[in-house]
Formats: C-alpha cells, sequence, structure tokens
C-alpha cells in the first residue's frame, strides 16, 4: 500500500550537503499502523514529509497505492494529497475559525456543495466527540480537543493514508489514551494506514504493528510491535524500551496458545541471584520454555523477579522439576 524505495533527502545549508534520509526503504500494509520512533533529529519528520512531498525528496521511489507520488506534477500532488492526511504535535488550526469551519476547510478546498459539507462535518463530528463544540474557537478547547478537531479535518476527505507527527507528545495520559482511540478507530472505520511518529514508546506499544526504529536518517531496526518489545536487537532500541515505565508490568499469556502448562516461577532475595534455571534445564527432561520475565529493583536495594515458564514431558519428569523448585526455594504458581 505504502512503498518506499531508497529514498535520501539531502539539505544543503552553508556549502555543506547532508542526508537527512539516507536510503531508506520499507512498505507499510494496507490498514497497518506504521510507528517510527527514534532521537531527535533523526530523520523522522522529514521522512514522513517527504511522503506528501511537503519535504521534496532528493532520489527515491514512494508509491501510495499504486501512484508514484514522487514524480507527479503539481496539479497531481495536490488531487493525490487528499488521500494522505497529516496531523501535528501543534494541532496547526486556524483559530480565526470555528470548528466546524476548521473541519469544513478541506471539503471547501474540494468543491463540496454545502449541504454534503454539512452532513461530512456532523458526522465527524459525532466521530471525534465534540457535536457541542461546534461553534466553538479553537483557543475555547483543551489541547486533547483541539487535537481531536485536527484529526476530524484531516480525516474529513476519507484519505487512504494518515500521517501523525507527534501527534499525542503535547497531550495529558488522558487526552492522549482517547486520540489513540480515535486512531485505531478510524483504522477500522476508514480502513486507513497509518504511519505514526512518536517518542513515547507506550503509544508505540499501544496502537502500532509494526515499528521502524531511525538513526542518523537510516532504519536500523524494523520488526512487528511484538519483535520489538520483546527482543529488540540493536542497543538504541534497547534503549528506548528500558524507559517504558511499565514495562515491569507482566505480559498477560493466553494459556490456550501452548501444549504444555504454563507456570510463573517467583525468585526472591535469596533465590535471584543464583543459578537455578541453568541446573534445571542441565538435569530436567523436560522441554522448559521461557515465556516472559523480568527482573526489578524493589526499593533501594533488592531485586525480585519472575519467570513464565512452558514445562513440556512426561508426569513424572514435570513433578521432578517442580520439586527441584521448590526445593530451591523458587515459588511456584500454576498459570
Ligand atoms: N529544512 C532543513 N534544512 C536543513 N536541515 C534540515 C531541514 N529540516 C531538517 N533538517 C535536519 O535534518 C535532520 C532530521 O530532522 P528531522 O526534523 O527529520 O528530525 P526528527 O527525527 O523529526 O527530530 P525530532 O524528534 O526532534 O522532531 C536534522 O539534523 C535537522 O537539523
Ligand atoms: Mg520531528
Amino acid at each position: 500500500m505504502i512503498k518506499v524505495e531508497n529514498l535520501t533527502k539531502e539539505f544543503k545549508t552553508n556549502g555543506h550537503s547532508f542526508k537527512a534520509i539516507d536510503d531508506v526503504s520499507f512498505q507499510v500494509d494496507k490498514g497497518q499502523v506504521f510507528g517510527i520512533i527514534g532521537l531527535s533529529g533523526a530523520g523522522k519528520s522529514t521522512l514522513v514529509r517527504c511522503l506528501n512531498r511537503l519535504e521534496e525528496p532528493t532520489s527515491g521511489k514512494i508509491e501510495i497505492d499504486g501512484l508514484r507520488i514522487d514524480s507527479l506534477n503539481e496539479k497531481e500532488l495536490l488531487e493525490a494529497r487528499k488521500d494522505i492526511g497529516m496531523i501535528f504535535q501543534s494541532f496547526n488550526l486556524f483559530n480565526q475559525r470555528t470548528v466546524f469551519e476548521n473541519i469544513a476547510f478541506p471539503l471547501k478546498l474540494a468543491g463540496e456543495t454545502k449541504e454534503d459539507i454539512e452532513k461530512k462535518v456532523s458526522e465527524l463530528l459525532d466521530f471525534v466527540d465534540l457535536r457541542e463544540k461546534r461553534n466553538s474557537y479553537p483557543s475555547q478547547l483543551s489541547g486533547g480537543q483541539k487535537q481531536r478537531v485536527a484529526i476530524a479535518r484531516a480525516l474529513a476527505t476519507k484519505p487512504k493514508v494518515l500521517l501523525s507527527d507527534e501527534s499525542t507528545s503535547a497531550l495529558d495520559p488522558q487526552n492522549t489514551d482517547q486520540v489513540l482511540k480515535l486512531l485505531k478507530d478510524a483504522v477500522d472505520k476508514y480502513q486507513m494506514t497509518i504511519i505514526i511518529i512518536t517518542h513515547q514508546m507506550e503509544v508505540a506499544k499501544d496502537i502500532c504493528d509494526q515499528i521502524a526504529v531511525m538513526e542518523n536518517g537510516k532504519i536500523i531496526e524494523r520488526g512487528s510491535v511484538e519483535e520489538i518489545f520483546s527482543n529488540p536487537k540493536t542497543a538504541r532500541t534497547k534503549s528506548f524500551i528500558k524507559n517504558l515505565p511499565d514495562q515491569a508490568e507482566e505480559i498477560v499469556l493466553d494459556k490456550n496458545e501452548f501444549k504444555g502448562d504454563l507456570y510463573r516461577l517467583n525468585f526472591g532475595k535469596q533465590t535471584v541471584k543464583q543459578p537455578i534455571i541453568n541446573q534445571l534445564l542441565k538435569n530436567s527432561k523436560c522441554t522448559i520454555n521461557i515465556l516472559s520475565g523480568n527482573i526489578s529493583t524493589i526499593g533501594r536495594d533488592s531485586t525480585s523477579g519472575y519467570l513464565t515458564v512452558e514445562i513440556q514431558g512426561e508426569k513424572n519428569d514435570i513433578r521432578a522439576a517442580l520439586d527441584f523448585l521448590e526445593e530451591s526455594k523458587v515459588n511456584v504458581e500454576v498459570i
């Protein structure tokens, strides 16, 4: 649906040329939410702005729904942009226009009739839950409400793609959740494809299907949200994930997805630093599959942790493994 090949963007400043985007290729399927994370200056905004040619790419191919965006002339580009909505951290609303007029703006540009505009804007106001703010001005709205107006405006022309550049960064957690829910609803309702830049890992975790990590104009790591969070490969990705406040929370596993029984092994202060699992794996006849785990610091100097494991094998062997764990003072819970 979105296909980017060998995209490069060079900026020339004071005689120096600098690649803000350096030979980037990726694809996003229809209906997917594709997240881009990376440090400030990594090239995220530039990359996304190249997709609708707010920034002119230096070289490379950009294809959206079969249309080669990079080779469109100005008139064709204006037409194509109706299919590519964009929302920003700073909302970019027209302050002199009401909520209704802001949302109606792209429809007016597209030459729609008054009746159609009325109908579509009302529908969008319902969708973003702002009916009663129809005649308010942006200055009379909260940050979350402003962003919902911006989303309604971006959705007005029923774009195939929505580009979101840090659209939740200025919002408190509650408004962030509301905006993310709207974006998820938009994917379901309009079969949209979303590219979302965020520095909030909890946002990426909540909404993305795929994640790309950018550094120095390149994509250095890419994968499904599960892959990126459970098995980050680069130091950069690891550093992002480490800062996630709820990473210490346990992953919920569906035991019906596993053949063997699931156990949670709790390690306390005495057991957390001992090679108990090593001994278990060496001596047991069972197949032991580690599914999730965590060690966290509690207070100033104590650590505790857990491992969730799947154990498969003969009944007696499983019993022996569990006995060994009990003897080693590991607390075992059946899941
Ligand atoms: N118009 C421009 N002229 C020259 N250099 C630019 C221009 N726009 C961006 N850059 C440079 O390109 C690099 C990438 O910038 P970009 O805004 O894409 O980063 P970003 O990943 O979005 O960062 P942030 O997280 O801070 O928004 C930066 O080094 C920036 O200084
Ligand atoms: Mg940016």
